[in-house]
């Protein structure tokens, strides 16, 4: 199989990693890749979100398969894109429909979605400029903290939580006046839940599906969970608390119904769904749905599938899903992020980065790279992600920040408390 992958951060390193080990993989393409998968396969200049050049480069190279990373494109539309040209649409794409990627799309998308079937998420209301008014009056009436969403895609920034009524009213005005542009012109006012979160992935095609090891991400910049949220400072796999039983009633309230819910409003879906809970009371919430994978989850959840990931997209796309079988690594495994000085505010980008060649008992999956007269420099604010196996998180983690002394570049910050809350 020609397999071309979208994306560029380290979840698509790890995609690339681990597609690569797949025998049914016989020539990979990553568009636009980076300098960690530039040793995989072959980089290509393409943007993700220009179809056309992403179609014209498949029937040039006779792709049998697009693997779609991250979720701008999805939520463009890349797979009616494919599936509406005559000469494209025989090609697997894995990603869901532009109407199943409206889970991740729009907030309030999901959120009724949520509603309509009973699937358990935080109460909520939505509002535009219009109902700006009644928005006002409800955050007023509201318990603290209050959480305000922008509806649409604000790369992972449109989410708010405010302490005091006169702070959200404050945001909520700026929301709905363009402070994230056309993203936030509808807003989403949601209840506040008090737990611990944890991500849950399936493959699936709809009707059938394979739940991934479950994962849990460290999304503030600072230690204690502290400061900005980022996109991703760390994760786990497996988390110690979610048990047997959480799990049953992750598939039973969550899983199921979701996939019922797409089959009933005809959203063609096949590829990953990401489901961002919290456990409240020992009973899962859907904080999020992502119609793609998570990063940095994907670092330690696809080091810990024991499954041929192509085989296992293939089996998708070709509804025999429930033929394939999937085990999971017992040990367990961690990732911890190596930033840019700044981020996730301003950074600076091209600091040559050292010592790569020193990591020892660790992947070192690229995240924001690019190669540059046979250097490795940095290309973004997350830069690295070291993954290491070990017999519990801890020992992971610790590994990771062993190697975590050797990469060098300059700014380079990370965080060392990864698992602290487990
Ligand atoms: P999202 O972009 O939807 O993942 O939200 C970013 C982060 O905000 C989540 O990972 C949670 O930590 C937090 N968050 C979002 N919604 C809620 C909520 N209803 N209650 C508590 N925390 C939330
Ligand atoms: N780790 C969170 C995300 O991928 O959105």
């Amino acid at each position: 199989m020609k397999i071309l992958l979208l994306g560029s951060g380290g979840r698509e390193h790890a995609f690339a990693w681990k597609m690569k080990q797949s025998p049914l993989c016989e020539a990979l393409y990553i568009a636009p890749g980076n300098a960690g998968t530039a040793g995989l396969g072959t980089n290509v200049p393409l943007h993700p979100n220009d179809f056309e050049a992403v179609g014209a480069f498949a029937l040039k190279e006779a792709i049998d398969m697009v693997v779609v990373g991250p979720e701008e494109p999805l939520v463009r539309g890349i797979y009616d894109h494919f599936k509406a040209d005559e000469q494209l649409k025989g090609i697997h794409v894995i990603g869901p429909s532009e109407k199943g990627a409206q889970l991740e799309g729009s907030k309030a998308f999901a959120k009724k979605f949520m509603m309509e079937r009973d699937i358990p998420t935080a109460a909520y209301a939505e509002f535009t400029q219009e109902t700006l008014e009644a928005g006002l009056a409800y955050i007023d009436q509201h318990a603290t903290p209050i959480v305000l969403k922008a509806d649409g895609l604000a790369a992972g920034k449109g989410v708010l939580i405010c302490q005091t009524a006169e702070e959200a009213k404050d945001e909520f005005r700026a929301m709905l006046s363009g402070k994230f542009g056309a993203a936030s012109a509808r807003v989403v006012v949601e209840e506040f839940l008090d737990g611990i979160e944890f991500s849950v992935f399936v493959i699936t095609n709809g009707k059938q599906y394979k739940i991934l090891p479950v994962a849990k991400d460290y999304k503030r910049i600072g230690e204690g969970d502290t400061g900005l949220n980022t996109g991703g400072m760390g994760s786990v796999s497996p988390v110690p608390f979610v048990d047997e039983n959480l799990m049953r009633k992750v598939e039973n309230w969550i899983i199921s119904p979701t996939l019922t819910g797409l089959r009933e409003i005809g959203a063609p879906y096949v590829g990953f769904i990401f489901f961002g809970l919290i456990r409240v009371d020992n009973n899962p919430y859907v904080i999020e749905y992502n119609c793609r994978m998570g990063d940095p989850e994907t670092e330690v959840v696809l080091p810990r599938l024991q499954a041929d990931l192509v085989e296992l997209m293939l089996a998708a796309d070709t509804s025999t899903l429930d033929e394939v079988q999937l085990a999971e690594d017992p040990r367990a495994a961690a990732t911890v992020i190596l930033v840019s000085g700044g981020y996730p505010e301003d950074y600076e980008k091209g600091k040559t980065i050292t010592g790569l060649g020193e990591v020892e008992g660790s992947i070192a999956f690229h995240a924001g790279t690019r190669l540059e007269d046979g250097l490795v420099k940095t290309n973004g604010g997350r830069v690295i992600a070291l993954t290491s196996y070990g017999a519990d998180f801890k020992a992971a983690v610790a590994a990771s920040l062993k190697n975590a002394e050797k990469v060098q570049f300059e700014g380079k910050y990370y965080r060392k408390d990864i698992g602290f809350d487990l």
